[in-house]
């Protein structure tokens, strides 16, 4: 992989005055430049329209002169504000002459990097740091077209920021860190983090992120995949939201119109296209994330992967899991290969300029997936658990669940692995000896028609986490709703089987398999 062109981005501003950086966020802080403060200044409208890179509901409510407006104006919606303006709320000839200001003409003062208010999970004020002009394009796209470019927070990095299992560690590796987020929450639970990127303009972004967030520097590395890891490293928790775009790697023939020769088809954009070609960067992320993990640690992955025809998804994303690891993938969304093509062309703002350019670059698309005989891809996420002990049988689990779940999930995932401890541990009969109590907030609900005797199912559906829902028969539903940790599962059978007339010895027999379900998916606990 070769390197990344960043010339023609802007200058960024120094990381060298941490000073300025601590300057800078403690006047932010001091207007309200934050998560709360921008909600109560936009109101909820405008401030979703932020986030989806629509700034004219911004704009119309920042036409006042409060210090607040006119932050939101410079670091935000990206307008030149006077320098008196500024002046009176921020240092503001040391944000100059440290670049995070630039001089616009006139009196005026623009902004050198976009600073976006970032709420942390224990309400801290963060600030995330990110290139001029990817979060203001709207229904546009990111318009930017540079290689280098690199984004702010999207919905990947919340939703991986969200799965992530946030039990305290020694060591954290965050691989294509961008603009530091993923790095920026690891850093309340991991004593050292390392951050990596191919791209040297996010390294410097990310330095500059954690500073201003107020956390601790970050060992930097730059380089591809695990190459700015030792072969003697090794972590606790890896994360990684890696440039999972399947997109062409091989450029169309040359189109024919004027208009059209010197326009290249295919700028490589580095936060997304991994330029490994179909879903390869991905596979080698996961296979060699095994090696890097201590026992018991945790890699988490957002990933995008093939469906190729006459081949099952789930085998191939097994295939994918290192020796020695437990795994759990959860596909959240498919789309076909139009859907997916249109997704990243309008992402990249392709769709804005010349039709028959359009039309050249979403036929390119089509023709990677042909040639590699993809019918559809796959979205979701990927956890890895690296083994206490070597003997230990992995349990690989592939599904798939595009239902809305509950965030932050990463207790529900940290459960998941515990619940595949105790299975792994329990047969069938230590399961009818057990005790199991009914998780809270699951409820009852019974389809059939209306007013049927009988149900035709029974669902039983969590109300939080992964808000899972499951069929149960009759006896399952009656022993979940007994569960309370005071009866040994066998003993519950036993009741079960005299209330409906059913030999206890059969009953036995044949229900372990639902129970060992109801506690993989997490609707029965073990007790004590
Ligand atoms: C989708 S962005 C994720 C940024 C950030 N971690 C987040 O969660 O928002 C992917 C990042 O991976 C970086 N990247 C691209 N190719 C890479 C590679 N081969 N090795 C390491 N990082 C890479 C990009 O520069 C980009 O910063």
């Amino acid at each position: 992989m070769g390197g990344v062109s960043n010339s023609s981005l802007s200058s960024l501003p120094s990381t060298d005055r941490p000073e300025v950086a601590a300057r800078l966020r403690d006047a932010l802080i001091g207007a309200s430049f934050t998560a709360d403060g921008l909600l109560d200044l936009l109101g909820a409208p405008a401030y979703a329209a932020l986030a989806r890179s629509e700034i004219v509901p911004a704009l119309r409510a920042t036409r006042g002169d409060s210090p607040l407006e006119a932050l939101v104006r410079l670091f935000l919606l990206q307008q030149p504000v006077p320098y008196a303006r500024v002046a009176d709320v921020l240092p503001v000839d040391d944000c100059v002459d440290s670049g995070w200001l630039v001089r616009a003409g006139g009196d005026e003062l623009a902004a050198a990097v976009d600073v976006r208010p970032y709420g942390g999970p224990d309400g801290e004020d963060w600030f995330i740091v990110s290139d001029l002009g990817c979060a203001v394009g709207g229904a546009g796209g990111i318009g930017s077209r540079a290689e280098g470019v690199v984004l702010g927070v999207g919905g990947a990095s919340t939703t991986l920021a969200g799965i992530t299992v946030r039990t305290p560690v020694t060591s954290a590796l965050d691989l294509g860190t961008g603009s530091g987020i993923q790095a920026l929450h690891a850093a309340r639970h991991a004593t050292r983090v390392t951050a990596t990127d191919v791209n040297p303009r996010a390294l410097h972004i990310t330095a500059l992120t954690l500073a201003l967030s107020g956390a601790p520097a970050a060992d930097l590395r730059q380089g591809s995949l695990f190459e700015p890891v030792r072969d003697d490293e090794t972590y606790d928790l890896i994360v990684s939201n890696p440039p999972f775009v399947i997109s062409p790697t091989r450029l169309p023939p040359p189109p024919s119109a004027e208009s059209l020769r010197d326009a290249p088809l295919f700028a490589r954009l580095t936060y997304r296209d991994g330029g490994m070609g179909g879903d390869d960067l991905c596979r080698t992320l996961v296979r060699q994330s095994g090696e890097r993990l201590n026992e018991g640690g945790y890699a988490q992955f957002l990933a995008n992967w093939q469906h190729v025809e006459g081949e099952d998804w789930q085998d191939r994303l097994r295939a994918w899991v290192p020796r020695g690891c437990d795994a759990w993938i959860v596909q959240r969304e498919v789309q076909d290969v139009t859907q997916y093509a249109e997704l990243w062309l309008r992402d990249a703002g392709d769709h804005r300029g010349d039709t028959a350019e359009y039309q050249a670059r979403y036929d390119a698309w089509l023709d990677e997936f042909e040639s590699r005989k993809v019918k559809a891809v796959g979205f979701g996420w990927i956890t890895l658990r690296k083994a206490a002990a070597a003997d230990t049988e992995p349990v690989i689990t592939v599904e798939e669940w595009p239902h809305p779940v509950e965030q932050p999930l990463g207790d529900a995932v940290r459960a998941h692995f515990e619940r595949v401890d105790y299975l792994r541990e329990h047969d069938d009969a230590a399961l009818l000896a057990a005790h199991f109590r009914l998780v809270e907030e699951v409820v009852q609900e019974q389809v059939g028609l209306p007013g049927a005797e009988d149900p035709e199912h029974v669902v039983l559906r969590q109300n939080r986490g992964m808000r899972r829902a499951t069929k149960v028969d009759t006896v399952g539903a009656g022993f979940a709703g007994v569960c309370d940790g005071t009866l040994g599962a066998g003993r519950i059978l036993d009741a079960i089987a005299q209330l409906v007339g059913e030999d206890p010895l059969a009953l036995r027999d044949r229900t372990p398999a639902q129970i060992r379900l109801l506690v993989e998916q997490g609707f029965l606990e073990p007790a004590g």
